[in-house]
């Protein structure tokens, strides 16, 4: 690792001596038309200039009705191009994330007839793989130039300048005519003001709120430090409503630990897609076919898993049954297709699901089928309907207790974290301007992670993104290995490893619920209660038992961990619903 590193940074150095090693770029006609731009293969670039491209050339995506898939996307006048080559502007080799720099770049090609809203920035640690929108006013009036720039910032006045050069870099805001905003920067290497024709504002009406993402480059990781910060930016509100285009540029500004950040306007905004409510550039039902052919994710369990997947009507066809509160004697078995269970209303806790309770059935009922199982697909539109989001949805019986790791010892910690019903999910961020993967979510309980698409890892030469689920908790991670929750060398285990046992998302499916198409719902997804009882055990009584067979510093160790782990951990109540989860209707958290 250390080796790579090196031979990295030397590479790094040597493009900085010799900053004409630019990329040189060739126009190439492809299915998407020219807004996708192919490089030429002889480029001398560095290690992070390498355009990621997934393992498996894409397929035609079938014909739609609409914008998806053809390179551009009309959100009411304003036809946007998403572009992902690039012309580097300006390098600096330090600051921002692992201290590595960052490199500005401008859009190119662009195709006849758009516009630059803003140039793109990354921070120097990982490849290049990004995007910014360009634009074509179809109606007149919608893009203008801006009256003049002002500096946010430039090397040549700040102590923040590169290591190994003396190229500097310039920051500039536009200042956008009356009734127009600016959406991004530009960055040049001379002191002079851009010509005001080097970019378009945008008329205030196809323009939405933005926010702070991440951390690009800059002085700090937080805004509270004094000096330029840069960080990547998106739509405030973000859900399968909102109209917010992210235009991929990046916010420049000067923090300072006087900031209130409540309080500030920032001084860039984001498109709005004025055409969203006809779901143009979401892919039709033959499409999301084709794309989760393409990129269906393949879910390696652990080789000591037990508790396996199954589908919905699997676990109701085998035993799984409906409470009612104050008639606890007298659960109903559930219909296989769920027809029976209370739709809607508020998740108060007036029924509840459970295993079978025959001894056998429910050993039957907790080990799953994994042989049969099917998954469910969420299809949302992200960004405005810039990007399709497919949620897919996974369901287990049961979700098995967590191990405790204190130091070199393991753990079984007894019944705690058990819990019936156990709901996991994993997300695919697909662009409608060409269907390419962009991102992907994997869910750990109450939280997560997105990673980009050079990230993740692929099936087998296929673009089938590899999912790893933890033992027993069924928590979704990119990689294989232990995962610890906890501080330093104690806490719960989350282990996850490749095995026999393995459900191919592709092979069965359904979706459950999309915006833009018209889908049978199953009643299922209606149910708004608990899919598993609360608390089967007194977690005092859990703990004790479990402290009480520990010796010594475990015994102290145990008791520290069970004081800081959180709720959820201990499985307190059983999980709700996909369709009861805040991500149902909104962004990943
Ligand atoms: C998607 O749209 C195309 C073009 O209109 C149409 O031929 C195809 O049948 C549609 N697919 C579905 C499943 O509706
Ligand atoms: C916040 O904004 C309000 C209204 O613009 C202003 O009156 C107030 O002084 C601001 N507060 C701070 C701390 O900047
Ligand atoms: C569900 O299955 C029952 C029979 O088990 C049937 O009567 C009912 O029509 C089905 N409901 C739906 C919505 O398919
Ligand atoms: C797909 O899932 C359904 C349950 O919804 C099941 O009946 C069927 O056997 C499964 N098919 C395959 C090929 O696994
Ligand atoms: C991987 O791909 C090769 C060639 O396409 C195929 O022969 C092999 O069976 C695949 N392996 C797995 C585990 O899918
Ligand atoms: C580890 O597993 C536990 C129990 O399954 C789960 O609650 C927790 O969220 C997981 N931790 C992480 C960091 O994923
Ligand atoms: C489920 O709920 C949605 C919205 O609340 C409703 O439109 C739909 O008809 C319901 N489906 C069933 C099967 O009850």
């Amino acid at each position: 690792m250390l080796f790579f590193f090196v031979i990295y940074l030397l590479v790094l150095d040597m493009f900085l001596i010799y900053p004409k090693l630019q990329f040189t770029k060739k126009r190439k006609k492809n299915p998407m038309g020219n807004c996708i731009p192919s490089l030429n293969k002889e480029i001398k670039s560095l290690p992070n200039d390498a355009i990621f491209k997934l393992p498996s050339p894409l397929p035609n995506w079938p014909p739609g009705t609409g914008d998806f898939g053809s390179g551009y996307i009309d959100l009411g006048g304003l036809k946007v191009c998403q572009i992902v080559t690039f012309n580097k502007v300006w390098v600096i080799d330090k600051g921002g994330p692992d201290n590595l720099g960052a490199t500005f770049y401008e859009p190119s090609p662009i195709p006849d007839g758009f516009s630059m809203f803003g140039c793109y920035c990354q921070p120097n640690n990982k490849p290049l793989f990004g995007w910014v929108l360009v634009g074509k006013d179809n109606v007149g009036e919608i893009l203008k130039n801006p009256i003049d720039y002002t500096l946010v910032w430039s090397s040549e006045s700040s102590k923040f300048k590169n290591k190994n050069s003396n190229d500097h870099g310039y920051i500039w805001l536009p200042i956008p005519p009356e009734g127009y905003k600016a959406l991004g920067h530009v960055v040049t290497t001379l002191p002079e003001k851009p010509a005001l024709d080097k970019i378009q504002c945008v008329r205030s009406d196809l323009t939405d709120e933005l926010e702070v993402e991440s951390w690009v480059w800059g002085q700090g990781t937080t805004s509270k430090v004094n000096g330029i910060n840069v960080h990547s930016v998106r739509p405030q509100e973000r859900g399968v409503k909102a109209q917010g285009v992210s235009v991929g540029t990046f916010l420049a500004r000067i923090t300072s630990d006087k900031d209130d950040d409540s309080n500030k306007t920032l001084s860039l905004a984001c498109l709005k897609n004025n055409k969203f409510s006809t779901f143009s550039s979401m892919p039709n039902l033959s499409q999301i076919q084709a794309l989760f052919e393409q990129y269906s994710p393949i879910i390696y369990f652990h080789p000591k898993e037990k508790y396996l997947p199954s589908s919905v009507n699997w676990y109701f066809a085998n035993g799984a049954l409906l409470y009612q509160k104050s008639q606890e004697s007298n659960p109903s078995p559930i219909e296989p297709n769920g027809s029976n269970l209370p739709q809607d209303g508020p998740n108060d806790g007036a029924y509840w699901l459970d295993l079978p309770i025959d001894e056998k059935n429910k050993e039957k009922a907790i080990k799953g089928d994994l042989l049969n199982s099917e998954v469910y697909l969420h299809i949302k539109p992200m960004l405005g309907a810039t990007f399709t989001d497919i949620a897919v949805w996974i369901f287990y019986p049961f979700n098995g207790p967590g191990t405790a790791k204190l130091g070199l010892v393991d753990v079984p910690f007894g019944k705690i974290g058990e819990h019936v019903g156990d709901w996991e999910h994993v997300t695919l961020r697909i662009s409608n301007f060409n269907g390419v993967l962009h991102k992907v979510y994997f869910s750990q309980h109450s939280g997560g992670t997105w990673l980009d698409a050079p990230q993740v890892e692929f099936q087998n030469g296929s673009n089938k993104v590899v999912v790893y689920s933890s033992l027993n908790g069924h928590a979704v991670y990119p990689k294989p290995g232990l995962v610890l929750q906890g501080g330093g060398d104690i806490g719960i285990r989350n282990d996850t490893a490749k095995s026999n046992l393995v459900l191919d998302c592709g092979k069965n499916y359904s979706i459950i619920a999309a915006e833009n198409l018209e889908i049978i719902v199953p009643a299922w997804l209606n149910y708004t209660r608990e899919w598993g009882p609360k608390l089967s055990y007194t977690l005092g009584d859990e703990v004790e038992k479990i402290e009480s067979s520990l010796k010594g510093n475990l015994k102290g160790a145990f008791e520290k961990l069970v004081k800081v782990l959180p709720n959820e951990v201990y499985g307190e109540e059983g999980p709700t619903g996909p369709k009861m989860k805040g991500n149902w209707n909104r962004d990943e958290v």
